[in-house]
């Protein structure tokens, strides 16, 4: 079977989304071929006043438990260092990314999922009061050791993936391979902040493509590539960021070219993620199977290059 590029983002599994539904997504995903999921060690914390984490990694392991078989046929991704220590104020009070931090947030991930190895391990957001040094040895150390397989950073700067993997090669030691941004066909207003992140790093650039393009080892995957169902909801307004004269322009060549094709939107979008220069895995969250199906047809969809031209022509 050909594998899909699309993870399946599991962040609200086991909070807004029960186990039953979440179980029936993952086994709908595995049988079309998928295999990446991603979560996080610190998914839902915000969906309770307790600020408990942990519900997306233990329903993805009880899932695995009730699976037999299928934890060689699908790949793990989950994240470390956003975790909220104390009552504090998030993200002032979190976990980070310290070596003692990374190990013990890994070991407590791995209980969850019950499972040996993680197959990508991202750091969820940069911690600039630890040396960087340290980060990048405490996560060679879990690669060595087999715990991980791959590394990748999410809401960090560019700078400061290419110093983190400038010190893991001039060591000899694994260092990340992986991007995770948000990004999606609508582009934000620059220097417009990331929803619910409160800062301005976080986004895909032009920059970020750039590198992902001269980097032949780096893979590139998108968070919120639906912009949470606003493409084809009007439940669901778009976010502040893109309130700009270039989404006008995007979301008509868009919806030409759903009309064209016979498809949705949101496929459109889909099918110009992975099938672009570079590719990107977009992490898909759905809440329902029929919700999966449409992602699965759009990430699997390959777009003519004159609509891609179209598409990528309107700024
Ligand atoms: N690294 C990070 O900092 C970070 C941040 C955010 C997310 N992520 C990852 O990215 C994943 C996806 O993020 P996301 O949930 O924010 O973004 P998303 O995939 O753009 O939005 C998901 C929501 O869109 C709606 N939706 C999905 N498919 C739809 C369809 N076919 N038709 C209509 N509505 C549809 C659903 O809303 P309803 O459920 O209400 O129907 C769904 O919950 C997460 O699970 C997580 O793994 C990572």
């Amino acid at each position: 079977m050909t594998q899909v590029n699309l993870a399946l983002g599991a962040m609200r599994f086991g909070s807004e989304t029960d186990e039953r539904t979440s179980f029936a997504i993952l086994d709908r995903f595995v049988d079309a071929g998928g295999t990446l999921i991603d979560t996080a060690n610190c998914y839902a914390f915000w969906t309770n006043p307790e600020r408990e984490s942990g519900h997306s990694e233990r329903v993805i392991g009880a899932w695995l438990a009730a699976r037999p078989g299928v934890r060689d046929r699908v790949r793990i991704a989950t994240k470390v260092g956003s975790l909220p220590i104390g009552d504090g104020p998030w993200p002032e009070n979190r976990e980070g990314l310290s070596a003692p931090a990374i190990a013990s947030g890994v070991a407590d991930s791995l209980e969850r999922l019950g499972t040996d190895r993680i197959d990508l391990l991202w750091t969820h957001m940069e911690d600039r009061s630890v040396p960087l040094e340290e980060t990048v040895h405490a996560l060679a150390d879990l690669v060595d050791a087999g715990t991980v397989g791959r590394l990748g950073a999410s809401n960090h700067v560019l700078w400061r993936v290419e110093r983190a993997r400038r010190i893991a090669d001039a060591d000899h030691r694994t260092g990340y391979t992986a991007l995770q941004l948000r990004h999606s066909y609508l582009r934000p207003r620059p220097g417009a902040p990331v929803a619910g992140h409160n800062h301005r790093l976080g986004w895909v650039t032009d920059e970020t493509l750039d590198y992902v393009k001269s980097e032949p080892d780096l893979v590139l995957w998108a968070y919120t590539p639906l912009l949470s169902g606003a493409y084809t909801r009007d439940d669901r307004p778009l976010p502040e960021a893109y309130d700009h004269p270039g989404t006008t322009r995007r979301l008509d060549e868009l919806g030409k070219a759903a009309a064209e094709l016979g498809v949705t939107r949101n496929q459109v979008v889909l099918a110009w993620l992975t099938g672009g220069t570079p590719p990107v895995t977009p992490i898909v969250g759905v809440s329902s199977t029929a919700q999966l199906d449409e992602a699965l047809t759009g990430a699997t969809l390959v777009l003519l290059e004159e609509i891609r031209t179209r598409l990528d022509a309107a700024t």
